[in-house]
């Protein structure tokens, strides 16, 4: 498919960012990955590359802002533009009461979770108003849209992807740039998918907890970044799209 778009994934080496560069991939995009597992971009180029990616690596540590300044030059400098950002890596903490919480949870889930996409953000609105189009992603959560038990401090951070998705949304909406959200379900990625075998009654309790009975799979996720990448997106502005089944609809 002749696809002349490039776009940059954060976090597209595992899970929800690596379903999404397969599903881009398959659409023509050039997709450049920023992430830091190194020992795993080439496996995952491959891939992408079979079905239809130009799929290219950028080791970026998301928790140094001039590592972020430097990848999106990097960009600028190979593909002389950039259409689309999916926003999406982080990392969660294990749940506990948020008197527990430490500083140093603190400074990281703000840095993985907040601060990261923020600097993204602004280097991306760069290059998308030069380039007079622009489509820009993040990952939020359920947890961003409801509160749950031990999960406090994840919330408060995923509550804030929303926030930043509208603002920046009306920011840009006479720029061509559209600025939306996916608020995936559990899914299963890489992390998840073993406790199948090695923590069966978690996985089926995590089954269970869906109104679907089932986990949601990357690429279900990937499919909506699609869509909202699209051109004929453009009036689907400041929008989060659960993509969950129906967990966040109610019980
Ligand atoms: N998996 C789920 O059930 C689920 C549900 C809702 C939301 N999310 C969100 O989806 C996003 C992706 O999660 P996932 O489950 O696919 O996780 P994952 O661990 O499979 O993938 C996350 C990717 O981010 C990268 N990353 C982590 N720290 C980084 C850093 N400092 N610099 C650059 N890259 C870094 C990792 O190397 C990894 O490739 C996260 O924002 C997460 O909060 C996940």
């Amino acid at each position: 498919m002749e696809n002349n778009r490039v776009t940059v994934v954060t976090g597209g080496l595992s899970g929800i960012g690596k379903g999404t560069v397969m599903e881009l991939a398959k659409r023509g995009y050039t997709t450049v990955i920023f992430d830091i597992q190194d020992e795993k971009a080439d496996d995952v180029i491959a891939e992408a590359n079979s079905i239809g990616g130009k799929t290219y690596y950028r080791h970026c540590n998301l928790f140094d802002s001039k590592e972020i300044i430097e990848s999106f030059q990097y960009v600028k400098d190979t593909f002389g533009k950039l259409d689309c950002a999916f926003n999406n890596a982080g990392f969660g903490i294990l749940p506990k009461s948020f008197e527990e919480v430490t500083e140093d949870e603190i400074d990281k889930e703000l840095g993985i979770l907040v601060k990261c996409h923020m600097i993204c953000t602004i280097e991306e609105i760069k290059m998308m108003k030069e380039n007079g189009f622009g489509r820009i992603v993040y990952t939020t959560s359920g947890a961003g849209l409801l509160g749950s038990t031990g999960m406090a401090l994840y919330n408060a951070c995923k509550h804030a992807i929303v926030g930043l998705t509208k603002g920046v949304a009306l920011d840009m909406a006479k720029q061509n740039i559209t600025v939306n959200a996916v608020a995936p379900g559990t899914i299963e990625t890489e992390l998840v998918a073993p406790y199948k075998e090695t923590a069966p009654e978690i996985y089926a309790q995590w089954a269970a907890s869906n109104p679907a009975g089932r986990l949601g799979m990357p690429w279900e996720i990937g499919r909506v970044v699609a869509f909202l990448f699209e051109e004929d997106s453009s009036f689907i502005n400041g929008t989060v799209i659960p993509v969950d089944s129906g967990f966040c609809a109610g019980k």
